[in-house]
Parts: C-alpha cells; sequence; structure tokens
C-alpha cells in the first residue's frame, strides 16, 4: 500500500475512510514511535494492532500491519487508521514547531503533486475548523498554482452568516488577522525572492479585503489598520522596485486605489513606480483621470498636501495637462518653498527646474528665496543645465551676495561673475553690510581682481579683512599695503583706548611679521606721524594740553560726591546733585564749606578739618582697586597722540590725592608737568594751577588747551588765557570753547583743526 500522506481520503473509498475513522476515534491508548528516520510504528493496545510505516522524502508512505486483514488484502482499517494518526501527528507537530527545511520541502514536494481541486478538497475537509492552518498551507503553496484566486480565498475563509454578510466578532477576528498576517508573510519572502507577480497577487487581495473589512465592520478598523499599515509598507516596497510594464500598470492601478481612499497616505513608492511607468504606460484617459485624483488632495486642510502637490507638478510637466482650478494655483504658490524642499529630499530635480520656472522667487522674503535658489542652483548642476545655473547663480550672487554660489557662475561664466561682483560693489556703500564685504572680497581676490580687492579694503574700516585678504597682494601691491596697514593701524589706536587694542596691535604685527610686512608698515606709521608733528607744529598755535584728572582721565568725580553725601548725611543733610556741580573742581575744604553753608551746618574749625580729612579717608576707601583697566575711553590713545604730535602735557587737578590716582592708572609718567592740590594756594575757578602749569610746560597760556568737566574748572582755564574743551554736558558747560563726552570722541590733531 502506497499513498501519499495529506492525501489519503482520495485514496480509498468513503466506507474503507468512514471506517478507519471510527477505529481512529476508537484507539484511546497508542503509541507512535520513530525508530530510526523515515520509519513509524503505530502500536495500539486498545483495539490490539500494529502498523509500520515507512515515509519516503518524495513524499509516499507506505503501511504493513501485522494483522491477517491485512496479510490477505494488503489493506485493512487498522493500516488507514494508522495513517491517519501518523498525520495527524505530523499536522499537530508542525503547528507547535516550526518545519523543519527538510519537512518544509516534504510538504512543499507533496503539495505540488496536487492539483487545485485535490488541494481545495483538502484543505476545506480537513482545515475546516483551522482557519490559520489553512491560511499557512494556502500562502506557502497556492502561489505556485498560475492563478490563485487569493480574493476568493480570502472571501472564503472570512466568516459569513448564510446572507453572505460579513460576521467578525472578537473570537474569529484574530483567527482573519491571523490568515492575513500569513500571507503577508508569505509575501514578503516572496518580494525577499523578487517574486514580483506572485506578490502583487497577495498584496492586492490582502490590501483590498482589508480595506472591505473595514468598511464593513468599523468597530475593528484600529485592529485591521495594523495588517494595512504592514501589507501597505510591502506595497510600498514593492513599488520602488524595477518591474515588466503589466505589472507596473497592475501595481499603478493599486497604488492609485490606495491613494484615493480618504486619510491613506500617498506611498512614496509611487513615485519611483510613475517614474518608470510614466511615459509608456498611462493612457489620455487614465492620466486625466490620475492628475484629478491628485487635484483633489490639494486642499489647505489635507497634512499631505505638499507630497501631493509635488506629484501634481510632476504630472503637468511630464504630461503637459493644464489645471484650470484658480485655488490649487493658489495654494501652490504659497507652497512652493516647501514643496521646492520636498522635491529636494526626492531628488526630483527636473520638477524642482519646472517649478522655479514658473515661479517669481523675488516675490519670496529673502532667505527663503535664498533657499529656493540654492535649491535651484544645485539641480541645475546635478542636471548639468547650464543656463539655468548660470540664471540661478547670478541671481544668487548679486541679490543674496552668496559665495558658493558665485564660484559657481565664476566657473560657468567668468565674465557674468565679475558684472555681479560690480553690480553689488555700486549698489552696496563701504562698511554697512558684513556679508556683502565678504561675499565682494572673496570675488576679487579669487577673479584675481587686485585693484578693486585693494580699493574695497582700503575703504573698509576692518583691518581684519585687510589681515585675511593681504596674500594675494602682497606681491603686486606691497608699498600700497603697507600704507594700508599703517593708516588703519593707527585708526585703530585713535578709536578706541586700553587692552583690547593694545592685543589686536599685537596680532597685527605678528601677523605682518609672519607675511614680512612688519619693516615696511612701520617705516610707514614713522613717515606718518612726521608728517603729523611737521602738520601740527607749522599750523597751529596750541603747542601744549592740560588735563583735569577727576572726571576727564577717571571717573573719580562719582567717588567725590558719594563720600560727600555719605559724610553730610551724618551730619544730618542730604545733597542732591545739584551739589555736585558746586563740589566739582573746587579743593577739599571749600566743597565742605560750600556744602556746610548750604544746609546751614555749624561747625569750629576743628570740627570742619575732622569732617573733611574723614571725607577723605572714604574717598580713598571708595579708589582702592582702581587699576588702568579704569582709565576713562580712549585716554591712553590721546595722551599717546598728543606727544606723537609734538604736544606738551601737563596734569592739572585741584584734587590732592591726584598722584595717588595717577600711580594706580600707571600714567604718571606721561606728563611732562603735573600740579595739584599740594601744588596751589587758590582753588578753581582762580586760574593758579594752570598759569602754573603753563609755566611749567614753558607756553603762554594762549598755546595751551586745557580739557576739564567741571565749569569751575572751565572758568579757571579762561581766566588764565587758556583754551578750553568741556568734557561732558555741552549746556552746563556752554563756557568752554567747545565740548565732548570723552577723549575718544576725537582726537588731538582733529582737535587742533577745530581750535585754529
Ligand atoms: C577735584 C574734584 O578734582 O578735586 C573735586 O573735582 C575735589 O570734587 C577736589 O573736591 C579735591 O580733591 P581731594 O582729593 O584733594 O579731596
Ligand atoms: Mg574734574
Amino acid at each position: 500500500m502506497k499513498v501519499v500522506l495529506l492525501d489519503l481520503e482520495t485514496h480509498f473509498s468513503t466506507p474503507q475512510v468512514e471506517e478507519a475513522m471510527d477505529l481512529v476515534r476508537e484507539t484511546t491508548e497508542y503509541d507512535l514511535t520513530q525508530p530510526q528516520a523515515g520509519y513509524f510504528h503505530c502500536l495500539s493496545k486498545n483495539p490490539d494492532y500494529h502498523v509500520e510505516m515507512a515515509l519516503t522524502e518524495e513524499g509516499f508512505v507506505t503501511a504493513k500491519c501485522h494483522c491477517a486483514v491485512f496479510k490477505r488484502s494488503k489493506i485493512c482499517p487498522h493500516a488507514i487508521a494508522s495513517l491517519m494518526i501518523l498525520r495527524d501527528h505530523k499536522i499537530r507537530n508542525r503547528r507547535v514547531r516550526s518545519k523543519s527545511k527538510h519537512e518544509k520541502l516534504l510538504l512543499d514536494e507533496v503539495l505540488r503533486k496536487l492539483n487545485i481541486t485535490e488541494l481545495r478538497k483538502f484543505i476545506s475537509d480537513y482545515g475546516h475548523s483551522h482557519s490559520a492552518f489553512r491560511a499557512e498551507v494556502l500562502a506557502y503553496y497556492l502561489h505556485r498554482i498560475r492563478k490563485p484566486d487569493y480574493h476568493h480565498l480570502l472571501t472564503d475563509m472570512t466568516p459569513m452568516d448564510k446572507f453572505g454578510v460579513i460576521k467578525l466578532n472578537r473570537n474569529n477576528l484574530k483567527s482573519v488577522r491571523n490568515i492575513v498576517s500569513i500571507l503577508l508573510r508569505q509575501a514578503q519572502d516572496l518580494l525577499k525572492d523578487n517574486a514580483l507577480p506572485q506578490t502583487i497577487q497577495i498584496l492586492e487581495a490582502v490590501i483590498h479585503h482589508l480595506y472591505r473589512l473595514m468598511i464593513k465592520v468599523p468597530q475593528f478598523q484600529d485592529q485591521l489598520a495594523t495588517e494595512l499599515k504592514h501589507a501597505l509598507k510591502l506595497f510600498d516596497a514593492f513599488c520602488q522596485l524595477p518591474m515588466a510594464p503589466r505589472l507596473q500598470k497592475t501595481a499603478l492601478t493599486l497604488a492609485m486605489e490606495v491613494s484615493a481612499r480618504d486619510g491613506f497616505i500617498l506611498l512614496k513608492g509611487t513615485h519611483t513606480l510613475l517614474r518608470s511607468a510614466e511615459p509608456f504606460i498611462l493612457e489620455k484617459k487614465a492620466r486625466i483621470a490620475a492628475f484629478q485624483l491628485v487635484e483633489s488632495k490639494i486642499s489647505l486642510e489635507n497634512p499631505q498636501r505638499i507630497l501631493w502637490a509635488c506629484l501634481w507638478l510632476r504630472w503637468t510637466r511630464v504630461w503637459g495637462i493644464e489645471s484650470k482650478h484658480k485655488k490649487i494655483k493658489t495654494i501652490l504658490k504659497s507652497s512652493t518653498p516647501d514643496i521646492l524642499t520636498e522635491l529636494q529630499s526626492q531628488r526630483a530635480y527636473d520638477d524642482i527646474l519646472f517649478v522655479l520656472s514658473n515661479t517669481r522667487v523675488e516675490q519670496f522674503p529673502q532667505p527663503i528665496a535664498h533657499h529656493m535658489l540654492q535649491i535651484g542652483l544645485k539641480a541645475a548642476r546635478l542636471l548639468g543645465d547650464e543656463k539655468s545655473g548660470q540664471t540661478f547663480a547670478y541671481a544668487l550672487s548679486t541679490i543674496h551676495h552668496d559665495k558658493d554660489a558665485w564660484e559657481t557662475l565664476f566657473s560657468l561664466d567668468a565674465d557674468r561673475a565679475i558684472k555681479s561682483l560690480t553690480i553689488v560693489q555700486e549698489y552696496n556703500k563701504p562698511n554697512e553690510h558684513k556679508e556683502v564685504e565678504d561675499f565682494l572680497l572673496h570675488g576679487f581676490q579669487l577673479s584675481g581682481q587686485k585693484k578693486m580687492l585693494l580699493d574695497r579694503l582700503a575703504a573698509l574700516d576692518d583691518i581684519h579683512q585687510l589681515m585675511r585678504y593681504d596674500s594675494s597682494l602682497i606681491a603686486s601691491h606691497t608699498v600700497a599695503l603697507a600704507e594700508l596697514y599703517a593708516r588703519q593701524m593707527n585708526a585703530l589706536r585713535d578709536t578706541y583706548g586700553g587692552e583690547s587694542v593694545r592685543r589686536q596691535l599685537t596680532t597685527i604685527v605678528y601677523h605682518l611679521k609672519d607675511v614680512d610686512l612688519h619693516t615696511l608698515v612701520m617705516e610707514e606709521i614713522k613717515k606718518m606721524e612726521k608728517t603729523d608733528t611737521q602738520t601740527n607744529t607749522a599750523s597751529s598755535t596750541i603747542k601744549g594740553f592740560i588735563f583735569d584728572l577727576d572726571g576727564v582721565i577717571v571717573d573719580t568725580a562719582e567717588h567725590h560726591f558719594l563720600s560727600w553725601k555719605k559724610i553730610l548725611k551724618q551730619l544730618g543733610a542730604d545733597i542732591t546733585e545739584e551739589d555736585d556741580r558746586h563740589t566739582r573742581g573746587a579743593s577739599r575744604i571749600e566743597s565742605l564749606e560750600y556744602l556746610l553753608a548750604k544746609y546751614q551746618i555749624n561747625l569750629s574749625q576743628k570740627e570742619k578739618e575732622h569732617w573733611a580729612a574723614k571725607k577723605n579717608d572714604l574717598y580713598l576707601l571708595s579708589i582702592e582697586e582702581i587699576t588702568p583697566r579704569d582709565l576713562l575711553p580712549g585716554v591712553l590713545a590721546f595722551l599717546l597722540d598728543a606727544k606723537k604730535a609734538g604736544l606738551s602735557i601737563a596734569l592739572g587737578s585741584a584734587s590732592k590725592n591726584a598722584k595717588t590716582v595717577l600711580e594706580k592708572l600707571a600714567i604718571e609718567n606721561r606728563f611732562d608737568a603735573i600740579l595739584d592740590g599740594t601744588s596751589t594756594k587758590k582753588s578753581k575757578p582762580d586760574p593758579e594751577i594752570f598759569v602754573k602749569c603753563c609755566k611749567a610746560m614753558n607756553l603762554e597760556p594762549g598755546e595751551v588747551v586745557v580739557f576739564e568737566d567741571a565749569v569751575k574748572g572751565v572758568q579757571a582755564a579762561l581766566a588764565a588765557g587758556c583754551k578750553v574743551v568741556g568734557i561732558g554736558d555741552a549746556a552746563i558747560l556752554h563756557e568752554a570753547d567747545f565740548t565732548m563726552t570723552g577723549l575718544d570722541q576725537s582726537t588731538p590733531t582733529q582737535i587742533l583743526e577745530k581750535l585754529k
């Protein structure tokens, strides 16, 4: 007796099968053993029988029973029942553990030999209550049959009542989902093996079936969505693969059907599919239908509208279809930047150029327009479209001052690149926008326009740019470059004072040494100083400067005032800002006298001395921490430049603490003469201090300018016959020749010019 194990029923007559089935039910105690590979023994005690079976690799099984009936006719109910037990055992085994490769092949072989009718019969008879098993068998083996009808099978396996209405509940939903998962797993394997026609057969049936179920039993939508997502993911991957035209058509139809459903996504793979299918698959009617479908998806409410719009634009371009809807155009217009970004991520460079050729980029805000053009330039370069590339690069250079784009333009059309530089130069004054300067200098350097580079650098107040771009000028414009450095280094010193300038100058000197320009620049600086001195002394009658200390060189005026405030508080009075005007410039004791008189406080001489000393203690305490950093802005540079201009300089302060303060500021050696509160008897506005300063400098008062922050000081200087520059509020210091807010506001040369 030689039969196929899985198809026993067709080998025996119905009464034989029925008898065997009864026997199986009766056989409650039996042992099924496998003494060696492919051999089985079925030993039953009740009823008593013993059958030996041998299973060949081809799937055939032979059985030999030890009963008399078998000996006689080579067939007996024991043998058939044992085969059924064996089959049962194998199926059970297969369900609990995954099939070994060998078993799989075996089963494969067996099923291959069955025809569809036999298979169907087997499945529906045997696996009636085992839907998962049925699906598994179907999934694994059905695709081997030429035209498997998955639609039919899925419907077949979906619970329905006798009127054909789908009856899903929580229990049978599980098995339906199971069936679908098994089919999808199979589709996934087939896809891996590149068996595309078989894959799409399963996917198409499953996707449609799932949609159908979701509509019919909406309460299970969430659960079914898991399988649907999986199916769409597979389909998405499917669409990305190259395939034969017939298959493309099927895939495209399915893609469109999926897309046409509300709320469902546009699969990324659709783009790939379309790209390969577009030129030869779709007929005009189909194209228009597809186009209209996409159009219906472009609405402000649809979060995926950008993706749809990209598709719409693509078809407009590829198929030359025109839309009549104005609303779409408005939506598209406002979304152009997003569309371009999406197209870039899809690498749809043709579409990018198409969109840009229909867009007025300049209507978008600058940074957005800049980005749009950058996308365009990249696309043009990748497509090798020189003409578009030039157009974008020119706009990016001229309007957006984009250095990279300019380089591209230069490589494509040097003349146009230079023209762009000229335009930017014409429309932008030097020093207004840093990015314009970077753009121009970079362009001039790269295009070898040395004269332009030098001129622009000369027009800038930016020595750092000079350091960055000097390399291309050193050989050809050495002297001009040295002059420029000398001028800018002087200007740097004039404009700012203090530590930061010193540090900057040191960096510049190191750089100059590096590029071998140091000696030449230093010579230039000396030359300039010489001419400065000559012009000053030749043209000006002014030969000396006198500086007040508190409020001109250092901000100690505030400390004087606050110390007085504290003292007067102790004496029972609240002094005001107005009082500051009267004590500023006045000697210590005169300041006290003024305040006592104003607040009607009577003190003896001894008491006055006591409180004046106390104020000084407070003042000294407050200035204890003063360092050179506390010099008012521009002071050091001003003193140095005054010296360089050949002027004598003196200090004329009413303060008895002047020398201490000067030491703390480390500038005591900068003065030709220092006169302070210890050198005079009379206090400002008496001219005594300034007259003495002039004498010490050997100058006539008419040859001297005094810098003063106090009204009393201004009056003293005028009384001495000097010129006065008021440092502070012009309204308060209106008697001065002119005023400025600090020494950082001007240079000695400019002061001399002004006083001429
Ligand atoms: C002047 C200040 O410079 O010196 C005054 O403007 C101050 O406010 C005066 O009173 C005297 O200073 P000192 O240090 O001697 O008390
Ligand atoms: Mg002062």
